[in-house]
Order: C-alpha cells, then structure tokens, then sequence
C-alpha cells in the first residue's frame, strides 16, 4: 500500500489544505479497508464529497486566476467524480479486502494523476497572481450597466485595500473591520443584483445560491486557514470576485444597459 504519497506543494494554502485531507482520507481508507467495513465506506465517501468541494474551490481559482478555457479540465473533474460514484454504488458488495485494497489504489490514482499531470501546471501561475499587489479592474469585467460596474469597482477597491493592509505587521484590527466592511458592502451589493434579475422576471435562484456560497465560504475558509486572513483574501477572495463577475454576473447582466 502506498499512503504514505503527499501531492507536492501547490503554493495556494487552501488547495494546500485541501490536498492534505484528500490524502489523510485516502490514508483512513487503507486503514480500515482489511476489517472495518463501516469505516472504509464511510472514508470513501467523505473523499467523494470532499473532492466535489475541492474541484469547486479550484475552479473559482483557475478562472479568477485568468485560466478561461477551462471546459475540458471541468470535463476531467466530472468523470473524475463520476468514477467515484460508480465505487460509491458498489461499496456494500466489496467483501473482499483485495476489493477494497484496489479501490484505495484507485483513490490514489484519482488524486495523484489528475494534481500531477492536469493541475500542477496552472500553480506557478497562481502563486504568481496571488502575489500580484492589487486587483487590476480590465474591460472583461466591465457588465455596461453602470450602478453596477461602479459596485463592482467598490468591492475590488475595497478588496485591494485588504491586500495592501494584510502585507503590514500589526493590523489584524485594521483588517477585521475591513473584512466586515466587504461582507456588508458585498451583501448588499448582491442583493441589488438580485433585485434587479427579479424585476427583469429573469431566474434568480442559481445566481443567488453563488452569492450565498461566497459568503459561507468566506467564513468556512476563513476557520480552514485560521487567523490568516492574508491567505483567504490573496489566495481565494480575489479569484473569486473576477470569477464570479467574469463568469456569472456578465452572462446575468452583460448587455441589458
Ligand atoms: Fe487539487
Ligand atoms: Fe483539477
Ligand atoms: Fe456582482
Ligand atoms: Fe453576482
């Protein structure tokens, strides 16, 4: 058995974080897999959901990151988990611990191959966004409806000043009343866009499920990486505002100036 293998360093700490309780999973696998049927299942999967939320975190990266042609990496992620749920409807019939020896080398393979061979090539490039020094605004954000491109200019204002404040000693006050301010400026921001879209009669409750997502997740992240906030707003919030304008707020808004 071969556990004891650990994804190489990626640079982003919340893919960091991540990667490490793929691995510690797949290692709880291996363990029970010879005689703790209700363990070994249980741990197949918890990986199963943890590596659904894991391709969702990177996704928001990649593509706030700059990566748009991202279509045929989804693509691998989808078969990816379709595998697993295919392991996941034949769990109860492993009886053999051969059986679930190979799934945990299936496991493996699913982890390993897809970070070394499909996601270790965008992470030079992360690390290298992530440490840029501001958020620059550029035309592909830009929806031409002007209340809400000046929102937009806000937020990633206000997002910038939490990069520049995270890089001085001492200012963890400084940056909590910041955080606070983009939660509530972002809150009522989205409900603006919400509004809107209602008033248009066009669907909302895709669009208002993302919103809702970033702000759970701000506060799950935030616990993930402790009391690092440098690390949520450089590593993950960033993405995620150019993601989230670029992807979904262009396609809901874009051209209804
Ligand atoms: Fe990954
Ligand atoms: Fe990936
Ligand atoms: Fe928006
Ligand atoms: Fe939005």
């Amino acid at each position: 058995m071969t556990t004891s293998r650990t994804v190489p360093a990626s640079g982003n700490p919340l893919i960091d974080h991540q990667h490490g309780r793929l691995t510690e999973l797949i290692r709880l696998a291996a363990q029970s897999a010879r005689n703790d049927m209700d363990q070994f299942g249980a741990a197949v999967l918890a990986f199963r959901t943890a590596l659904a939320e894991h391709f969702k975190v990177e996704g928001v990266i990649f593509r706030g990151a700059g990566f748009t042609e991202s279509a045929g990496h989804d693509g691998a992620h989808a078969s990816i988990l379709e595998r697993l749920d295919a392991i996941a409807r034949r769990l109860s019939d492993l009886d053999a611990a051969a059986a679930r020896h190979a799934v945990v080398d299936e496991m493996e393979r699913i982890l390993f191959d897809h970070e070394l061979l499909e996601d270790s090539a965008y992470w030079e490039v992360i690390r290298h966004r992530a440490a840029e020094p501001a958020v620059a605004w550029e035309p592909s954000l830009e929806t031409g409806l002007p209340w809400l491109d000046d929102q937009h200019r806000h937020l990633i204002a206000i997002i910038n000043e939490l990069i520049v404040a995270a890089t001085k000693p001492h200012r963890e006050t400084a940056i909590a009343e910041l955080m606070e301010r983009f939660l509530r400026h972002a809150r009522q921001h989205f409900a603006a866009e919400e509004r809107q879209l209602a008033a248009w009669g066009n669907a909302v409750s895709t669009h208002r499920a993302e919103h809702a997502r970033l702000i759970e997740e701000v506060e799950s992240l935030a616990m993930t990486i402790g009391s690092d906030p440098k690390a949520l707003v450089n590593h993950y919030l960033r993405f995620w505002m150019l993601d989230h304008i670029r992807v979904t707020d262009r396609q809901d808004f874009a051209d209804r100036g």
